[in-house]
């Protein structure tokens, strides 16, 4: 990461500097935006761009730029074409005194860079996963900074040799702690459909359109914790992650404990996609 993009400026990233009463330091006050870039290109960039808008207007933050003015924020972030991944956000800026309600006249505050994307190695291995409780908040649809739940999930997990949490509420799992989630649950292929409790994530809507147009059956549906222990596949899927396969569930072997069959063939599916932007 050569240099980063704060508030109009390119800085290299020990001279990119906050205030102190910036309401993302204080309060988490704040959305964000994950972008993969495959050969220099931002993948599903309309798509994320869309659900930064949601995101925004769900968190009444009033900010807009032009499809046109991100990409000049962006593309000089972007290096040589190797896979890499944009995190944007956007705060509501720096208040004049620590106050929960929304200050006046205040400026956003917009920060960019850009990172490697790392593929895992040997992903057929595949990952394994711990199930808990859901413990945060209602508005998970809003990519929002405010991510301390979610940090003390994945920390759990990864306490117990795990590379994700796996979230329940009510019996019925969400997502993981930063990712979606598929299984295959009696030969067909599921994720839990879209609510306030997930977060709609742009690879899961790949996938989607991926199954639709290879004619694999997937139903958005409710998916009970019993359901899910007793899939045959379980995958989570992210932008900088794309698709791994879960081959533990709370210590239990998933199918046979490798990538499934569907997950190669969906895998392949999206890397073809991935290479046609
Ligand atoms: N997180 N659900 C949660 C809670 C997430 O944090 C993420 C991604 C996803 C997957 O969304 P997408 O396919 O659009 O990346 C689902 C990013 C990568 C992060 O926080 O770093």
């Amino acid at each position: 990461m050569d240099k980063v993009y704060l508030n109009g400026e390119y800085l290299a990233l020990s001279e990119a500097k906050i205030s102190v009463l910036d309401r993302g330091f204080l309060f988490g006050d704040g959305v964000y935006e994950v972008i993969p870039s495959y050969s220099g290109h931002l993948f599903k960039l309309q798509e994320h761009l869309h659900r930064l808008e949601n995101s925004l207007s769900l968190i009444r933050l009033d900010f807009a730029y032009t499809t046109a003015q991100w990409l000049e924020i962006l593309l000089p972030l972007l290096g040589d074409g190797r896979d890499q991944y944009i995190y944007l956000q956007i705060t509501r800026g720096v208040s004049a005194k620590r106050d929960h309600a929304f200050p006046a006249d205040v400026t956003p505050t917009v920060f960019a860079m850009c990172s490697d994307i790392k593929p895992l190695s040997n992903i057929e291995k595949g990952v394994k996963a711990l199930t808990i409780e859901d413990s945060r908040w209602e508005m998970c649809n809003v990519k929002a900074t405010t991510l301390l739940a979610n940090v003390l999930l994945r920390q759990q997990a990864v306490e117990q040799g795990c590379a994700e949490a796996i979230l329940h509420r009510q019996g019925y799992v969400t997502e993981g702690a930063a990712s979606n989630l598929f299984a295959v649950i009696n030969d067909v292929l599921m994720t839990p459909k879209k609510t306030t409790e997930i977060l709609p994530g742009i690879t899961r809507q790949v996938i989607l359109e991926l199954a639709k147009k290879n004619e694999i059956q997937c139903n958005e549906a409710m998916i009970s914790l019993a359901a899910l222990q007793s899939a045959s596949e379980i995958w989570i899927t992210s932008s900088t992650r794309e698709i791994i396969p879960v081959v533990e569930l709370d210590s239990v072997k998933v199918g046979k404990g490798v990538a499934g069959p569907l997950w190669q063939k969906m895998n392949q599916f999206f890397q073809e996609n991935k290479s046609l932007i």
